[in-house]
């Protein structure tokens, strides 16, 4: 897989989620199914999407002891995704676990990407509640390391870490950066953005846009701009 646009579907239901896709008449963007739509609909909407011949990022976090989390990936593994991921906080024991749920019996598995500290976590509410006193970006790019040694496949982070990120674990080790925004664009509750053409040009892999597509008065039109930037 190069280089994509995954839509953020941050959506209550499905009813509200097909009439979204509906609109993708052409090219059907790689989607990111996440926490609420899951646990609204169940592993049925990941069908269903998959059915409609969308890639499918499905956004669960898991974070658990390595038997469940195996156990647990083994049956989104089942469901046929292209991508989904865990709290590198797990420790690789977890992560080690996760990678032998996913695997399937022909050897094939989704990718897995590690979430490393999450932005709404900042220094101080690191120090204060988890009791990790190191600077956050050297927490950030500990845990990419982590998670490229127990053999994941990328890690979740801001546009403005690509960079460092492929420095670090090499340009193999994936990227997949939310918080995108057009240069005429609201940034909404975002506060680090980058446009899609920055993205691509620090090294972004993967780029996941929700709002500025999902919330845009011609969202086929927005998803479109985002592909000529980040793709083309
Ligand atoms: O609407 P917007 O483009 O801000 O959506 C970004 C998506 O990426 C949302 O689904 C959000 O939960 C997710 N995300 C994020 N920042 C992270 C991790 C995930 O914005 N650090």
């Amino acid at each position: 897989m190069g280089k994509d646009v995954i839509v953020a579907c941050d959506f209550a239901s499905a009813k509200q989620t097909f009439e979204f896709l509906d609109k993708f008449t052409g090219r059907k963007p790689f989607v990111k199914i996440g926490m609420e739509l899951f646990y609204a609909e169940g592993p049925e909407i990941v069908r269903q999407i998959k059915a409609r011949g969308h890639k499918i990022f499905l956004d669960l976090k898991l974070h658990d002891i390595p038997n469940t989390v195996k156990k647990a990936m083994a049956v989104l593994s089942s469901l046929d995704v292209d991508i989904t991921n865990l709290h590198a906080a797990g420790t690789t024991p977890m992560m080690q676990g996760a990678l032998e749920g996913l695997t399937r019996p022909d050897g094939s598995r989704p990718l897995l990407i590690a979430v490393t500290q999450l932005t709404s976590t900042d220094q101080e509410t690191m120090e204060r509640d988890i009791l990790i006193k190191e600077p956050i970006d050297q927490v950030v790019m500990h845990y990419a390391k982590t998670a490229k040694n127990a053999g994941l496949d990328g890690i979740v982070c801001s546009p403005l870490e690509a960079g460092k990120v492929h420095e670090t674990c090499g340009s193999k080790f994936l990227t997949i950066t939310p918080g995108v925004r057009f240069a005429d664009g609201d940034v909404g509750d975002q506060k680090r953005v980058m446009t899609p053409a920055q993205a691509k040009q620090i090294g972004s892999d993967y780029i996941v846009v929700g709002r500025p597509i999902t919330a845009a008065a011609d969202p086929v039109a927005a998803y479109e701009r985002c592909v000529a930037e980040f793709c083309d």
